[in-house]
C-alpha cells in the first residue's frame, strides 16, 4: 500500500508548526472542541493516538487522566517534536506508519486519531486493523476530511462568491470518483484521497464496528462571524467529519 509522509518535507513541516501553533487555527477552533466532546471518560484508559502529530493530543489524553497514551505517527520530525514538547511519564511516542500497525502487539481501551486517515489509501482494511486493536466494548473516535471537502481539484476556487468575495456556494468536483486528489496547500502536489461518505460508513460496517456517533465541522456562530475570512465557509461546506464506533 502506497505510504506518503509529506510531514518530513521542511517546508511543509515548518509551515504546518505554524498553522498549528497559530492562537486561531482549525485545529484548535474546530476539531480539538468535537473531537473532545465525542469522547468517552478516559482515566484509568490504554489509549493509541493515530497520526499523533505534535502531540498535543496525547498530552491532553494524559491530562484527562489516561493510564497510558502510545503515539504513533509516520514522521520522524512530527515525533521528536512531540518527545521535546508533549512529554509525560505516561505518554510514549513511536515512528510508525499506521499501514504497519499490526507489528503492534497491544490492545487498547480507546484509540483515537485526529486528522490522519485523509492519507490512507485503503479504508476499509485499516478499519479492520483498528477494530482488532481494541479490547471489546473499546472505542475508536477519530476525524478527517470531510468527503466534501475532499471533492476538490484545486484548479478553482472551493467557493462561487459574490463580486465582493463573499461566499455564496461551494463547489464540489468529481464527488463520485475515488481516488487520490493533489491540490495546493503549502506545496504544490499535497496529496489526499477522496471517498465517498457511503464509503466511510461502509468501511466501519464492514469492518464490525457500530457507529455511535457521527459529527461534522461546526462551530459557535459568534466565532464564525469574528473570523468570518477563515471560517465563514463552514456553513456552506463543512471541513472535516468525526465518528464515534464501539468494538
Ligand atoms: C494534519 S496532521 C494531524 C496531526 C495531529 N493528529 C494533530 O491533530 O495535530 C496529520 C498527521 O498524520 C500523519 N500521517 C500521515 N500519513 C501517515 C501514515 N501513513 N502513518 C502514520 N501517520 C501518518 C502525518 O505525519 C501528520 O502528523
Amino acid at each position: 500500500m502506497a505510504k506518503q509522509n509529506i510531514y518530513d518535507n521542511d517546508t511543509f513541516f515548518d509551515n504546518f508548526k505554524n498553522l498549528r501553533s497559530n492562537e486561531i487555527n482549525f485545529n484548535d477552533v474546530i476539531e480539538s472542541p468535537i473531537i473532545t466532546a465525542m469522547l468517552p471518560d478516559l482515566k484509568g484508559k490504554k489509549v493509541l493516538d493515530i497520526g499523533c502529530g505534535m502531540g498535543q493530543h496525547a498530552m491532553q489524553y494524559s491530562l484527562a487522566g489516561a493510564a497510558s497514551v502510545l503515539g504513533i505517527d509516520i514522521s520522524e520530525k512530527m515525533i521528536s517534536y512531540a518527545r521535546e514538547k508533549n512529554y509525560s511519564a505516561n505518554i510514549s511516542y513511536l515512528v510508525m506508519a499506521f499501514e504497519d500497525l499490526d507489528r503492534l502487539d497491544e490492545k487498547f481501551d480507546v484509540i483515537t486519531s485526529s486528522l490522519a486517515l485523509d492519507y490512507v489509501e485503503d479504508f476499509g482494511a485499516l478499519m479492520k486493523q483498528i477494530r482488532s486493536m481494541l479490547n471489546d466494548g473499546g472505542q475508536f473516535v477519530f476525524s478527517m476530511s470531510h468527503p466534501i471537502a475532499t471533492a476538490y481539484d484545486g484548479q478553482y476556487d472551493r467557493y462561487t462568491r459574490t463580486k465582493d468575495g463573499v461566499r455564496l456556494y461551494a463547489n464540489l468536483h468529481n464527488y463520485g470518483i475515488e481516488g487520490l486528489r493533489k491540490f495546493r496547500w503549502v506545496v504544490d502536489e499535497y496529496e489526499v484521497y477522496h471517498r465517498t461518505f457511503a464509503t466511510l460508513v461502509n468501511g466501519m460496517a464492514s469492518a464490525g464496528f457500530v457507529i455511535e456517533e457521527c459529527q461534522e465541522s461546526h462551530l459557535p456562530e459568534e466565532i464564525r462571524i469574528k473570523y468570518q475570512d477563515k471560517f465563514g465557509g463552514v456553513i456552506h461546506q463543512p471541513d472535516f467529519i468525526f465518528f464515534r464506533c464501539r468494538k
